[in-house]
């Protein structure tokens, strides 16, 4: 049975599942919400340790602005009402990406960081604003300024996600296989589970099969 330490997942779908039963793109991203709660619930009775979410991504500026307000929005309104119970639930929360949004938005998500960085249940790391090429090149940037040779263990460390074991699993709903943009350094290894279901209507029986067929996969890592 393989260790379980990480999960990561790229949400996608909340866009198409909105449109099919709400005629609104926006609705998805609402109902999607909802499955993030399910899914956190989840991960800690599995004792995972680390969770992390693709919420959105350096190119999903490109979408309408509306949609993009709507998605801050809501982003603002669940960490408002919800962060104090997520740390009386010992999780820690990490943003993953640049903080360039509204000053509110960069005060709540760094006060939220702040407020819960000594748990140590569940660390969730949130992407948003993350993409992997820029956060590859910003690492390189730093191994150069700081005159040290370039090696798997400097890379590593300079990336966004040190201290944060490689993903063991990774999931991206929403019946596309590709990985946008998404830990590209991190996921070298992972095992990727591409599930049809659309985010908004993924659950928790879905998300503990995946997890069942994880433990029984046969790592190699290069050997046999
Ligand atoms: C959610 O899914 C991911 C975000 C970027 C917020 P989408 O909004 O991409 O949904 P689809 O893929 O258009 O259905
Ligand atoms: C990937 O989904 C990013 C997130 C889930 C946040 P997208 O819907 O933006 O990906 P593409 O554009 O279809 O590749
Ligand atoms: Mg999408």
């Amino acid at each position: 049975m393989n260790p379980l330490k990480h999960v990561a997942i790229i949400m996608d779908g909340n866009g198409r599942w909105g449109i099919k039963y709400k005629n609104s793109r926006n609705a998805g991203h609402k109902a999607g919400l909802n499955t993030v709660e399910k899914i956190i619930k989840e991960t800690i009775r599995n004792k995972i340790s680390y969770l992390t979410l693709f919420a959105f991504s350096t190119e999903n500026w490109k979408r309408p602005k509306k949609e993009i307000n709507y998605l801050f929005n809501l982003l603002e309104n669940f960490l408002s009402n919800r962060i104090s119970d997520l740390h009386k639930q010992n999780i820690k929360l990490k943003i993953l990406g640049s903080k360039k949004f509204s000053p509110k938005l960069n005060k709540l998500l760094i006060n939220s960081e702040k407020k819960t960085s000594k748990n140590t249940k569940l660390q969730i790391n949130l992407a948003l604003n993350y993409g992997s090429k820029s956060e590859l090149i910003d690492a390189f940037k730093k191994i150069k300024k700081s005159k040290s040779i370039i090696n798997e263990k400097n890379l590593s460390k300079n990336l966004q996600t040190k201290n944060i074991p490689d993903p063991d699993i990774l999931i991206r709903t929403g019946n596309t296989k590709r990985l946008s943009n998404f830990l590209l350094w991190q996921l070298a290894y992972s095992e990727i589970f591409f599930e049809r279901k659309l985010w908004p209507a993924f659950n928790e029986n879905d998300y503990n099969k995946i997890i069942k067929d994880y433990k029984n996969i046969k790592r190699n890592f290069g050997k046999i």
